[in-house]
């Protein structure tokens, strides 16, 4: 469960989070400046000399624009979507195939929720199954999210589950039995499945109130024919730096 970092007062005792990195707004943050500050704070989880992992989306992205301006102090990083990989190209970073790295210090991606023990629903990006195999390796997974995120059970945001596209109606059967609605991502405007970057199917699963995340998890990754599931909960995070219009707070797991 969530673990405190040290220090006092300043969260005031109704709020049981602490402050790591604090600043003062000076007025009301958009979402987007939220994640860029949490971007910034996560710099300081980079570990010099080596190949730091990263996520994807909005909030991974700003993490990347970050990370090229101090790219001299890192020797590259492993992707977790073709995205990110060009993203990271773009900022002149070494991509390295995670095939040639056999552990990553840190892992450093969004979310699209996170509970208080930091277990998280991801792939809303539909970047879910890299993401696992990226965060599997490495010793820390460092969470970067705006504090609209954090949630007290996870389900509101609809469960990603990527599947090998002959199954995707088994697998919605299966889905539907566990008390979900699924439904087919597609490629926006039009009625065609969206494809992943491994050439699987998405469903996206409402409805579920998910008490048991990491039971849940173990029980969808069992349906022949998932790919993934967008559960991080046996993987959860060990920290998450979550931006408030009061600060960037630091959650320790
Ligand atoms: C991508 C993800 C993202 O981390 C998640 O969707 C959050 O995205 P954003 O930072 O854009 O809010 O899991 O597959």
């Amino acid at each position: 469960m969530l673990a405190l970092d040290g220090g006092s007062g300043a969260a005031g005792p109704r709020d049981p989070l602490k402050w790591r990195h604090s600043f003062t707004p000076t007025n009301i943050m958009t979402q987007d400046e939220l994640k860029q500050a949490v971007a910034r704070t996560a710099i300081d989880y980079v570990v010099d000399g080596e190949i730091i992992g990263v996520g994807t989306g909005s909030t991974a992205n700003f993490f990347i624009d970050e990370l090229g301006k101090i790219k001299d102090r890192i020797k590259g990083a492993v992707a977790s979507s073709e995205a990110t990989a060009a993203r990271l190209r773009g900022h002149g970073i070494a991509v390295y195939d995670l095939n040639d790295v056999e552990s990553i210090s840190v892992y450093v991606d969004g979310a699209d929720e996170i509970d208080a023990g930091g277990a998280m629903i991801k792939g809303g990006g539909a970047a879910l199954t890299r993401e696992k195999i990226v965060a599997s390796v490495s010793k820390r997974f460092v969470c970067i999210a705006d504090g609209s995120k954090l949630v007290q059970t996870l389900g509101t945001f609809p469960l990603p589950v990527e599947v090998v596209p002959m199954a995707r109606a088994a697998v919605a059967r299966r889905l539907t039995e566990l008390g979900g609605q699924p439904r087919l991502r597609v490629e926006s405007g039009t009625d065609k499945p969206f494809v992943t970057d491994n050439g699987g199917h998405l469903l996206d699963v409402a409805g579920l109130s998910i008490t048991d995340p990491a039971a849940l998890e173990s029980e969808i990754n069992q349906i022949v024919g998932v790919i993934a599931v967008g559960l991080f909960a046996r993987r959860g995070a060990d920290v998450c730096l979550l931006g408030t219009g009061e600060g960037v707070k630091t959650l320790s797991f």
